[in-house]
């Protein structure tokens, strides 16, 4: 199976190459890592609830219109997509105080942001991904104005899809990274949302109770990583109550 051709391998997916031209296969490992994986343990099981998360998020941008890389889930573990040039950014959107933004200018986390902010950070590994501004991003290339004005686009609706659907299971989104890409079509090229949306990238907490669902259980030592997971997936009904925890055995899935 694993005999594809490997394009890339990132801390928690793979790339393969696809099965026709202009597409690739990701694979979602169960490798969780932190702080550019200094702190890194295999999670049994997440890579499948990832997976699973980040297809119906996608599917639900594609059907109201946010151009994305996401064709179809393939598997457990793995999903079709377009391939895509992607742009060297993690975009951040916050809507509440949380995490790096709470310790840089000493909010406290979990206070509401005047409104909602977007920010970009630099995708490099040696640098620990520095947070740029605008200027950086153009004035290197890594983008250009027009695709800036199409990624804080797609970023904004990206949030006010997202905020709604989880508000609607009782969690609200804090913040989230996505990464984009230039997806390639003839002669034309279009800013598509690539890579993946779960837990892993967004910050997610529990309406009533503020208990978090997110990869900061894992980043933070809380334990609970997987259930909390589990707990997002079967909120958006993706997960039956009566199936077993993802790491436990063999799940059947449609
Ligand atoms: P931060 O508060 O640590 O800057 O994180 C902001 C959001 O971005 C949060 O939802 C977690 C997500 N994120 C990633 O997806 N990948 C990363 O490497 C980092 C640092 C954050
Ligand atoms: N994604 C980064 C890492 O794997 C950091 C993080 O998500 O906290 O190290």
């Amino acid at each position: 199976m694993n005999r594809r051709r490997r394009i890339y391998e990132g801390k928690a997916k793979i790339l393969y190459e696809g099965p026709e031209p202009g597409t690739l296969i990701q694979h979602f490992k169960d490798d969780a890592t932190a702080f550019n994986n200094k702190k890194h343990e295999i999670v049994d099981g997440k890579g499948v609830l990832n997976n699973r998360i980040s297809e119906y998020v996608f599917n639900n941008l594609n059907a109201i219109g946010i151009p994305t890389h996401f064709i179809r889930r393939m598997n457990m573990r793995e999903q079709l997509i377009r391939e895509v040039e992607i742009i060297p950014l993690e975009v951040v959107v916050r809507n509440v105080a949380a995490g790096s933004i709470a310790k840089r200018l000493g909010i406290e986390e979990g206070t509401q942001l005047p409104r909602s902010i977007i920010e970009f950070y630099y995708k490099n590994d040696e640098l620990d991904d520095p947070i740029v501004a605008e200027e950086h991003v153009t004035a290197f290339g890594w983008a250009t104005p027009q695709e800036l004005d199409d990624i804080m686009a797609l970023a904004i609706r990206v949030n006010d899809f997202l905020s709604g659907l989880f508000l609607g299971v009782g969690i609200r989104l804090v913040d989230f990274k996505i990464e984009c890409g230039r997806l390639f079509e003839g002669d034309m090229m279009r800013i598509v949302v690539a890579d993946e949306i779960s837990p892993d990238s967004c910050r997610l907490w529990d309406i009533k109770t503020n208990e978090k669902m997110d990869k900061d259980r894992f980043r933070r030592e809380m334990g609970g990583m997987l259930e909390a997971y589990q707990e997002v997936a079967k909120r958006l009904g993706i997960l039956n109550e009566n199936d077993r925890p993802a790491g436990s055995g063999p799940t059947l899935v449609q």
